[in-house]
């Protein structure tokens, strides 16, 4: 497999971020496992339905606390992740809190090839695709994973939300104009924060990152042959994008005063039910 430069740069950052992310500092509390149901943010808690007994994937699980909640919730998991200390520590988790569940370390674009069979649901959360430069790959990918009858659950940060930055200063104190919602090609960056973990500093911290319009994500997906039966836009987003971001319910965040913009968004598509076999 070649190994472009978005994804050699975004997988060493991703494999720094592994080892923040578990460190005392940041937000995420693996821990919180051994409550027995681990909570989602309250968007995906309240659309994603019944998953019990279904053979689930979860694409770009990280070191795998949301597919270990998923397992909570009675689904069959798989989680794949293109970043080797990821899956290396999704296992460990797994193992740590007794929860069956299979990870694989592969890239998404790579994941038809990696995996064996077809999945009940595919499911995708928060910080996802703006890491991937081709949505209809990415959309033919899922497509290619579903059952029949299977469905894709999707939610993650508005491309609206990305075109704005708090480093650039806009109107009544709210965040400015960073990029077009209708940028072409990648956002390289340099950023050595990190969004979980306020005491890390990332030596590995130029990235590539996509901007994909609402659009193109819902044209992708009818493309691959998928039905959306849901779209949702939101005024809340699963981390403080900017600083004048405060707590809403449910592990989400707002902007003050009134909901000025989407921060998020979220969506079903299914695969269409397998044709009857002709008789005789
Ligand atoms: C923000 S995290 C998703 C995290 C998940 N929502 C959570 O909070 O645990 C993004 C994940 O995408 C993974 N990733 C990025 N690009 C990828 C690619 N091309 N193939 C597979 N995984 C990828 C990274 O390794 C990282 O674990």
């Amino acid at each position: 497999m070649s190994d472009p430069e978005w994804r050699r740069l975004n997988r060493a950052n991703w494999d720094e971020r592994v080892a923040a992310h578990l460190a005392p500092q940041s937000d995420y509390i693996p821990d919180a496992l051994a409550s027995g149901r681990y909570e989602l943010h309250a968007i995906e808690e309240q659309e994603l339905g019944p998953i019990a007994g279904l053979r689930l994937l979860h694409l770009q699980c990280h070191f795998g606390i949301d597919t270990l909640a998923l397992a909570q919730r009675g689904a069959i998991v798989t989680g794949l992740d293109f970043s080797a200390p990821a899956i290396a520590e999704a296992r460990a988790l797994a193992a740590r809190h007794a929860i069956p569940a299979t990870f694989v370390q592969a890239d998404i674009y790579e994941a038809r090839a990696a995996l064996h069979g077809v999945f009940d649901r595919v499911f995708t959360s928060w910080g996802t695709i703006c890491w991937l430069p081709d949505i209809d790959a990415w959309a033919r990918v899922i497509a290619s994973l579903l059952a029949p009858s299977g469905e894709f659950y999707f939610a993650d940060i508005h491309p609206m939300a990305q075109a704005l930055d708090d480093e650039v200063t806009g109107s009544q104190g709210l965040p400015g104009w960073f990029a077009p919602y209708f940028q072409q090609g990648a956002l390289v960056t340099d950023d050595v924060r990190d969004y979980a973990n306020p005491e890390a500093r990332l030596a590995n911290s130029r990235t590539h990152q996509f901007i994909h319009p609402v659009a193109k994500v819902v044209q992708a997906l009818l493309d691959a042959g998928l039905r959306l039966v849901m779209l949702h836009e939101h005024d809340t987003l699963a981390w403080p994008q900017f600083a004048c971001m405060v707590e809403a319910q449910g592990r989400l965040y707002r902007l003050p005063t009134k909901p000025w913009l989407p921060l998020s968004y979220s969506l079903k598509a299914t695969k269409p039910p397998a044709e009857p076999k002709p008789k005789g």
